[in-house]
C-alpha cells in the first residue's frame, strides 16, 4: 500500500517536472517513435511496455539470448510484444564474431539483427572495446603495442562497417574505468594509454557516421567517484571534437545496495553536456530465496530508474538484461543471488514488470523526447 501511493506521487511529479521541459534544446537526432507496429506483423499489445512507452518516445528494450530466441516460441512472443529495441547479449562480442583470426562469424548477430527489422525494433550493438570476451587468439597472441592498435581499429572498422545502417545505438567503450575512478588496467591501456578511448570512438564514427555512439559502465547510475570520472572523461572527449553521442548507465543494480545516490541529476549533467543517455543493462538482483521486503526493493528499483530516465529528456531507451529468471546471468556471476529479472523461471510477468508498465501508464502524459 504504502508502495504503491508513493509512486502514484512520484509519477505526479515526473509528469509535472516533464511538462516543465518541454522546451528544452532539441535533440541533435529526429526523434524515433515506435509505432507500436511491426510492418507487416500484428500489433503489439497496447498495454505492453513498448506501447506505453512508445507514448513518450522512450525506448524500452531487452538483452537477447540468441539461443532462446532460436528455440522457444515463448520467449520470441515476449520479446517482440514488450520492447521495442534489442541487444545481443553476446553475439557481437569480439570472442563470437572473430573466433579464429581473420575468420569473421556474423550469423548469430545477423540473425538478430533481422529478428528486430521485423519487429520492427531498433539495435544496440554491444560491444566494440571490452576487457572480458576477447578471442584467445587476441589475448594469447604476444602481440606488441603497435599491433595491438592495429587490431583494434580493423576489429571496430569491420565490425561496424558489417552492421553498417541497422544500429541505433553501439557501445563503443565498456567499463573502462574502476569504482574509485581510476582507469582500468586493460590490455587496451597498456597498449594504447588512455587516447585509446578517443581513438575508438573515432574509428566508429568512420565506419558508421550515422549510429549513435555510446560509452557505457555500471556503477555510475547516481553520483560518485566513478560517475566524476566519466563526466570527466565525457566533458574532455566532448571538448575535442570527438565523436561521442551518449552515455549508457548500465543499471546492474543489488537490493543490499540501495538505490544509486542522485540518479535523476547525475543523468542530467551528462545530458547538459549535449549528450545522450541510456540505461543498458538494467536487471535488480537479491538474495534467494527472495522475502517480502527484498521483493518491494526490487520492483522500487526498477521502477525508479525507469523514473530517472523519463525525467531527462536525453534519456533515450531502458533497456533490461535479459527479462527471464531462467536465463539471467546473475546466478552464475553471484554467488546466491538471483530473480533480477521482470519475469519468473516460467517466462510468467512478476510484480517488478507490473511496476515498470504501472510507471509508464502514469507518465504517458509527458513530452516526447
Ligand atoms: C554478460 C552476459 O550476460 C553473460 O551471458 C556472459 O557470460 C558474460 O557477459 N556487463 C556487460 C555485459 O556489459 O556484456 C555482461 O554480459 C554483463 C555485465
Amino acid at each position: 500500500m504504502k508502495f504503491r501511493r508513493s509512486v502514484v506521487v512520484l509519477a505526479v511529479g515526473l509528469t509535472a517536472l516533464l511538462g516543465a521541459q518541454t522546451g528544452a534544446a532539441g535533440a541533435t537526432v529526429p526523434p524515433l517513435r515506435d509505432s507500436a507496429k511491426p510492418p507487416g506483423g500484428t500489433a503489439v499489445p497496447p498495454d505492453s511496455l513498448r506501447a506505453l512507452a512508445s507514448k513518450v518516445g522512450l525506448r524500452i528494450g531487452t538483452a537477447v539470448n540468441t539461443d532462446a530466441l532460436a528455440t522457444n516460441a515463448k520467449y520470441r512472443q515476449i520479446t517482440a510484444d514488450q520492447f521495442s529495441t534489442v541487444t545481443p547479449e553476446n553475439v557481437m562480442k569480439w570472442q563470437v564474431v572473430e573466433p579464429t583470426k581473420g575468420a569473421y562469424d556474423w550469423s548469430a548477430a545477423d540473425q538478430l539483427v533481422k529478428f528486430a527489422k521485423a519487429n520492427g525494433q531498433l539495435v544496440r550493438g554491444h560491444t566494440l572495446v571490452w576487457q572480458n570476451q576477447l578471442p584467445t587468439w587476441l589475448t594469447a597472441g604476444n602481440y606488441t603495442s603497435t599491433q595491438l592498435r592495429h587490431l583494434l581499429r580493423k576489429h571496430i572498422t569491420d565490425e561496424v562497417t558489417h552492421f553498417r545502417g541497422h544500429i541505433w545505438q553501439w557501445d563503443v567503450v565498456n567499463e573502462a574505468f574502476n569504482d574509485d575512478g581510476t582507469m582500468r588496467d586493460t590490455i587496451w591501456l597498456r597498449a594504447m594509454g588512455p587516447s585509446y578511448i578517443a581513438d575508438a570512438f573515432r574509428w566508429a564514427h568512420q565506419a558508421d557516421p550515422r549510429a549513435l555512439l555510446f560509452y557505457n559502465d555500471y556503477n555510475i547510475e547516481g553520483m560518485g567517484a566513478k560517475s566524476d570520472a566519466v563526466y570527466l572523461l565525457a566533458k574532455q572527449l566532448r571538448a575535442q571534437g570527438v565523436p561521442i553521442n551518449g552515455i549508457g548507465a548500465q543499471g546492474h543494480l543489488d537490493t543490499k545496495y540501495g538505490f544509486p545516490n542522485q540518479m535523476r541529476q547525475n543523468l542530467q549533467r551528462f545530458a547538459d553536456l549535449g549528450l545522450k543517455v541510456a540505461l543498458t543493462e538494467v536487471d535488480v538482483r537479491t538474495t534467494v530465496p527472495v522475502t517480502t521486503p527484498e521483493q518491494l526493493a526490487q520492483n522500487a528499483d526498477y521502477s525508479q530508474m525507469l523514473e530517472a530516465c523519463l525525467l531527462v529528456r536525453a534519456c533515450i531507451s531502458y533497456t533490461v538484461w535479459g527479462f527471464g529468471d531462467a536465463f539471467s546471468w546473475v546466478p552464475g556471476v553471484f554467488a546466491g543471488e538471483g530473480s533480477a529479472d521482470i519475469y519468473d523461471e516460467n517466462l510468467q510477468p512478476k510484480a517488478s514488470y507490473f511496476a515498470l508498465q504501472q510507471t509508464l501508464m502514469l507518465a504517458s502524459g509527458a513530452p516526447h523526447r
